[in-house]
């Protein structure tokens, strides 16, 4: 297992409870995952090194956990090695790390997504924003850690966004803009495990991208997280997989990108339908911790079969459960927060519960610290929503660290739209 936060916790867990009985080892990992299996300090983009591990330690098969390494090419040096990997090659990391690139494959097979133009110089820039008129939404081409986007709300945000991005805010990353139609609705997270033309459809979610309740504030790499996402009626899963989901698998088969691995689509249901706000070429992050745990299928069989081009026909168990998953962050997360507290998790928490790591470590004296801006996911799984985001919000009172930060209101959409 390639990564360190709480989706690659989530992943371990769910790899190591196959009846195959796997031995796993993870790269880099973190305090939780290091509780649960062998982890090597070699950092996620460190793609030399990744695959001098996997060769030492003859591991059969890699699954990875984040984005980077796969834009870097780790995928392609693991093939070239002849170690099989779950996760796309550098051409199909593309979909993730260039909107521009995705946004073109979008419009070229006519897939629902908002209307936008590409942009290099200011002028042009400034002068379609105005034509087109607040809100709406700037994004920098490439990779920026999920700070990339602005949807601003008024001409002047707009106008202040076009010149930081083109004036190299995100170095190489934003040398490129894309100004796209703000659309509105509720988002949704489907996670589709691929290998070519075949592909099978994860359990629907939701995740919570600002850092403050009520979508108030900042985006962030995701707050908190509940599946399945009931917004998704059945009806409306067929109109994805029909208009979204089969489309675009077979528009990045069509394109070359022998796509093996999770395409992640964001999607925004609009008024008029479902419309693609983007593609990331991995397993989502809130969205793994608790999609997965939902599913009564083997995942080591499922990513398996995916990277053995074998998916055709693959019938997936999921359990009626439902997950929801509150993201224990380090105040001031997503600019700056501490790190190094000290952080008490009860032995003894809710029925149901379980708490992934992310950004976690091990101080010089063997206490566990915090170590990024997402600390934990603490994710309950219970019959109803409302008994999840119970035993969840129980568990998240109770653990102890001195810079903990967590939204109140994960789930409330539902919550609130289903009668008591
Ligand atoms: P992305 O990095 O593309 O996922 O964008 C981050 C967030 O910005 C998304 O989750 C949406 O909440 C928001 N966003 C992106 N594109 C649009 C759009 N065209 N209209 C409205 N909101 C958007
Ligand atoms: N939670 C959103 C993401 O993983 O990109």
């Amino acid at each position: 297992m390639v990564g360190g936060g709480g989706r690659e916790h989530t992943l371990v867990r769910s790899l190591q409870a196959s009846p195959a009985r796997p031995r796993v080892i993870c790269a880099p990992g973190n305090a939780g995952i290091a509780q649960d299996v062998t982890c090597f300090p070699v950092a996620a983009d460190d793609v030399a090194g990744l695959v001098a591990l996997a060769q030492r330690e003859k591991v059969g098969f890699v699954v990875v956990g984040p984005e980077v390494p796969l834009a870097l090419g780790l995928a392609d040096q693991l093939i070239a090695a002849g170690i099989p990997v779950y996760g796309p090659k550098a051409a199909g990391a593309r979909l993730e790390a260039s909107k521009i690139f995705t946004k073109e494959i979008l419009m070229k097979h006519k897939i629902p997504t908002a209307a936008a133009g590409i942009f290099s110089d200011v002028e042009p820039a400034l002068a379609y924003v105005r034509r087109r008129g607040a809100p709406i939404v700037i994004k920098a081409d490439g990779l920026a850690a999920g700070k990339g986007v602005v949807v601003a709300q008024t001409l002047g945000e707009a106008e202040t966004a076009v010149r930081e991005m083109l004036g190299g805010r995100f170095g190489d990353s934003s040398r490129r803009i894309l100004i796209e139609d703000c659309l509105t609705g509720e988002e949704t997270s489907i996670l589709v495990v691929v290998a070519g033309r075949d592909y099978v459809i994860l359990p629907t979610s939701q995740d919570h991208k600002r850092i403050g309740d009520g979508d108030t504030g900042p985006n962030t790499g995701g707050m908190g997280t509940y599946s399945p996402a009931e917004v998704v009626t059945p009806e409306l899963l067929v109109r994805i997989e029909n208009e979204i989901v089969r489309p675009s698998v077979h528009a990045i088969a069509a394109e070359g990108l022998d796509y093996c691995g999770t395409l992640f689509i964001g999607i925004m249901l609009t008024p008029t339908g479902p419309s693609v706000i983007e593609y990331n070429a991995r397993f989502g992050d809130p969205e793994t911790q608790v999609v997965l745990p939902r599913l009564a299928t083997d995942l080591l069989a499922l990513l398996w079969a995916a990277a053995q081009r074998q998916l055709a026909g693959w019938k997936l168990e999921v359990k009626p459960a439902h997950a929801l998953c509150v993201v224990v962050a380090a105040k001031g997360y997503p600019d700056k927060f501490p790190k190094g507290d000290a952080i008490a998790i009860p032995a003894s928490l809710p029925a149901g519960v379980t708490v992934f790591h992310a950004g976690t470590a091990r101080n010089a004296a063997g206490q566990l610290v915090t170590n990024g801006g997402r600390v934990l996911g603490v994710t309950a799984h219970a019959p109803t929503l409302r008994q999840a985001a119970d035993a969840a919000y129980v568990a998240c009172d109770a653990i102890q660290c001195a810079s903990k930060y967590y939204r109140r209101d994960i789930g409330a959409k539902q919550l609130n739209r289903t009668k008591p």
